[in-house]
């Protein structure tokens, strides 16, 4: 073991190559100790390396129930928090690049959403009648609110049900931080577009009457993610004047237009299986992430399936971008030789909280 851990420094003028070298002789070192777990936006460089991939929903379950010492997560931050907050307090949660955050993420925070709340207090009972749900794409002390105020957490593959256990118990829903998500599938449950308000959380009273706020089933919070908001649904449109039998798959985070247009939508884990799962000689138009995108066109081809990328710009996540293989051989090195690097440590105070909202989600399957 060494002394002291050593600085990315050391890593950064690496090659791909060499990283590989590295990465795979110290995953070897740590054996059944450590579980590298991916996000589907991962970079190729980096995916590869992932012992489990999937979608947010998968992950944290995996990350539940992971028997290893170390998770190393290669995804972004709320990810490793929640990967934290689920696991044993003998399990160590490490994020490679402590600057991989989430843009929707923080559209949202704790003063804004209190200040909120309290706005809605003065026109309803808040605590009657509104459960707030927040996207598993938040900070750890959002879902403390959640659990504090009764409400719970969701990801894009099972909001539907967390929408409906919620209207079980109250007539009203705070949603945050993602507008599309809510009313994506809130209007799939039959709630009208009358029903639903956006609540700008940059005005006072979130820009809403009182009548607005009373007469709303959903309150969406003005969050958004700016690589799903590059689809738009003229890119549909024209796409299909050239191949008319095109089906549409969409991840709920683009927007109602698109999401209208769309054949299927679901999350990541959800269009990968859909696409796998079709007849060959299919042709299908994504709407999400361009590495996961990348990574199914050249999957199915072989089958004869087309996949092709919605937008005619490049729509990366760059905070998913951010962790690199350099990264990546940086922690699992240090951890081989008995360092932690970038630890991610969920508060306690809002731990127990947050693992409320949590399992209240993970209880409905
Ligand atoms: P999934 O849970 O569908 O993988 O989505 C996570 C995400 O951040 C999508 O932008
Ligand atoms: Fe956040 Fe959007 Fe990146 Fe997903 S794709 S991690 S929602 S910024």
């Amino acid at each position: 073991m060494s002394t002291s851990a050593k600085p990315i420094q050391d890593y950064s003028l690496l090659s791909d190559e060499e990283c590989d070298l590295r990465i795979n002789a110290a995953k070897e070192k740590l054996g059944d100790s450590c579980v590298v777990l991916g996000h589907h936006y991962q970079r190729d460089e980096v995916f590869k390396h992932a012992d489990v991939s999937g979608d947010s929903l998968k992950l944290s379950s995996y990350a539940a129930n992971s028997k290893a010492e170390y998770i190393v997560f290669c995804g972004v931050h709320f990810m490793a928090e929640v990967a934290d907050i689920l696991s044993r307090p003998d399990q160590v949660t490490i994020l490679p690049d402590l600057a991989a955050g989430c843009s929707m993420a923080d559209m949202a925070n704790l003063k804004n959403v209190e200040r909120s709340w309290q706005e809605l207090n003065t026109v309803l009972n808040a605590e009657e009648l509104i459960t707030p749900v927040t996207y598993i794409n938040s900070a750890a002390d959002l879902k403390a609110f959640c659990g504090r105020h009764d409400g719970i957490v969701c990801t894009s593959s099972n909001a539907k049900q967390v929408l409906t256990w919620c209207f079980e118990k109250r007539e009203k829903i705070l949603f945050f931080p993602d507008q599309h998500l809510g009313r994506n599938t809130a209007f799939r449950m039959g709630i009208p577009m009358e029903e639903m308000v956006t609540w700008d959380y940059a005005q006072p009273m979130g820009g809403l009457t009182k009548e607005q706020i009373t007469n709303a089933k959903m309150i969406l919070w003005k969050g958004f993610c700016s690589v799903h908001q590059m689809f738009e649904p003229r890119q549909i449109d024209n796409f299909k004047k050239i191949h008319p039998e095109t089906k549409i798959i969409s991840h709920p985070e683009a927007s109602f237009e698109v999401c209208e247009k769309a054949d299927f939508i679901g999350s990541t884990e959800m269009i990968l299986k859909t696409v796998r799962d079709a007849k060959p000689n299919t042709r299908w138009l994504v709407a999400t992430e361009l590495n996961l995108v990348n990574r199914l066109q050249e999957e199915v081809k072989s089958q004869g399936k087309h996949v092709h990328f919605m937008s005619p710009t490049v729509a990366m996540c760059s905070t998913m971008f951010r962790t690199d293989p350099q990264h990546l051989a940086w922690v699992l090195e240090n951890l081989a030789d008995g360092h932690v690097v970038n630890q991610i440590q969920v508060e306690e105070s809002d731990k127990q909280m947050a693992k409320k909202s949590l399992d209240s989600m993970l209880a409905l399957f």
